[in-house]
């Protein structure tokens, strides 16, 4: 991507170590010094980095094939949680794309859900729903190679930031409890 859009800035961020550093150099020797990888727990840090950037310098972000997390008690280590959304939000103006991809329905519907529950991005006109039938990035990721190579679904959304303003975090949060975590049901009986 970066070598094909020598005019755009790069960033991949990664939370295993050796994967950064071995990325990062590769990066650094690429031939227009448009693209670093640097070292991230995208749930701890990503959403600081997002609110410390100057207006309209980020102009998309991508989501690919984010690890899973099936269990109700590890539903906070999913990357996409409402604080992040927002800070994502908030960093791009209007037009500019947020882009989901997995290959697990259970990954990508809660993010899904997640997004339009804030009510900032919109689908462009004339995509396939739910899935986008192609990727609109020109080149496809590695787990994205071996899935299609497998011949195996690949689930993927694009959005843009659309005119309206961010809601209320709390309120977001939630709402968001409340449909991706409700409570249990009770069950009395004698
Ligand atoms: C399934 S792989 C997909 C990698 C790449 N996006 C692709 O499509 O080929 C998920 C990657 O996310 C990284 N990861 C998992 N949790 C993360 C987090 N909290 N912050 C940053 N990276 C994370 C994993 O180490 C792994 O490299």
């Amino acid at each position: 991507m970066a070598t094909l859009n020598p005019d755009c800035n790069y960033l991949g961020v990664e939370i295993r170590r050796p994967l950064v550093t071995s990325a990062d150099r590769e990066a650094l020797a690429s031939d227009h010094g448009n693209v670093r990888v640097l070292f991230c727990n995208a749930n701890i840090s990503l959403a600081s980095w997002m609110r410390a950037l100057p207006v309209d310098r980020l102009h998309r972000v991508s989501i690919q094939f984010p690890d899973p997390w099936f269990k109700r008690r590890h539903r906070k280590r999913r990357v996409l949680q409402p604080n992040l959304l927002l800070a994502i939000a908030a960093a791009l103006q209007p037009g500019r794309e947020l882009f989901l991809q997995s290959d697990v329905l259970a990954v990508i519907e809660p993010m899904v859900t997640l997004t339009e529950l804030s009510d900032c991005f919109t689908r462009p006109v004339g995509d396939t729903q739910p899935w986008r039938s192609s990727n609109p990035l020109p080149v496809p990721t590695e787990r994205e190679r071996y899935v299609l190579e497998k011949q195996l679904p690949v689930y993927r959304v694009l959005y843009r930031r659309n005119q309206r303003s961010l809601p209320n975090e709390s309120l977001l949060e939630s709402r968001w409890q409340q449909i991706d975590n409700p409570a249990e049901p009770i069950h009395a009986g004698a």
